[in-house]
């Protein structure tokens, strides 16, 4: 199947469409309820020497919605914070910037815009060094998961935190990236999209970093329009959870990921929740 697995890279705009549709079926949670789960895996030994400024680097930070939090936790122990922003789209960096200038909590922190893929910008050797370099949700989409993570790490400083957010396998989001890629998938699964948690935990074991501690966020999904025969959103959260684009072209993956989803759901009302679960992993480049 020729476009499985390519939504972003063949149709960026239809990516953004997808995301958005996708946020408004999720559950809602409050900026409090972000606030503690990033609060406790941005960990106090990150916020050690207080005053001290800190280094940050995003990479595909989006619109900064996460970065953001992640700032003012780090804001509360530090008095300025340096925060380097890699990202290539630039609708979504140009939202960042506004969120930057209009949200007061964030006054103390420089922003260092980089409008420009991961690959683009660890193309050009800098010796600046973080004391946290994080990746929320954007691993599926590198050109290469191990060159990234290598690249972070090489700039980490001595005793910096590395945070990646990605699906989990272990969930039932993840579960489908397996089925999905077991019936369609062809060659090494680390060249799709089709990236998960395991896939990190391999990479830092295998250079001997073992130093990581993991913890899961858990998303319930509303994909009652998904079974809808002509809805549009349902299309869009079918292509989104597919990442592959004009999903009505491909009936065998329409039918196959909505049994999956419809065998791993569960029904309130009139109501079909899907749950995923993504693991947060954050390695210590210790001392
Ligand atoms: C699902 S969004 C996550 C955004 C943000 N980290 C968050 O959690 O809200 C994925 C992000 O990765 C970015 N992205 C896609 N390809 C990338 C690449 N090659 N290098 C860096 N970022 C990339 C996208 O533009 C998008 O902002």
């Amino acid at each position: 199947m020729m476009d499985f697995g390519k939504l972003v890279k063949l149709s960026p705009e239809r990516y953004s469409a997808c995301f958005r549709a996708y946020q408004t079926v999720i559950e809602k949670k409050t900026k409090e309820d972000y606030h503690l789960f990033y609060r406790s895996n941005v960990p106090d030994s990150i916020l050690c020497e207080s005053g001290a400024e800190r280094r940050v680097l995003g990479i595909g930070s989006g619109s900064g919605e996460i970065d953001s939090i992640i700032l003012n936790r780090l804001l509360q122990r530090h008095d300025s914070v340096y925060n380097r922003v890699v990202e290539p789209s630039e609708e979504l960096i140009e939202r960042y910037k506004i969120r930057a200038r209009e949200d007061t909590s964030l006054g103390a922190v420089t922003f260092d815009w980089r409008q420009q893929t991961a690959e683009e910008y660890f193309l050009d050797k800098d010796r600046t060094t973080f004391n946290l370099a994080h990746a929320v949700h954007v691993l599926y989409h590198v050109k290469d998961m191990h060159a990234t993570l290598r690249n972070m790490w090489e700039q980490l400083a001595d005793g910096g935190r590395m945070l990646v957010q990605i699906k989990s396998d272990a969930g039932v989001g993840g579960g489908l990236f397996h089925k999905m890629w077991e019936e369609f998938g062809e060659g090494d699964r680390l060249q799709s999209v089709f990236r998960m948690s395991c896939d990190v935990k391999q990479w830092l074991d295998g250079m001997g970093i073992i130093s990581y501690v993991t913890s899961e966020d858990e998303t319930n999904i509303d994909v009652t329009e998904c079974f809808k025969e002509n809805s549009k959103k349902g299309t869009l959260l079918l292509e989104f959870f597919t990442l592959t684009p004009y999903i009505a072209n491909e009936p065998e993956l329409r039918s196959m990921v909505l049994e999956y989803i419809r065998n791993n759901s569960s029904v309130v009302g009139e109501k079909v929740f899907f749950k995923s679960i993504s693991e947060v992993i954050v390695a210590h480049k210790r001392q």
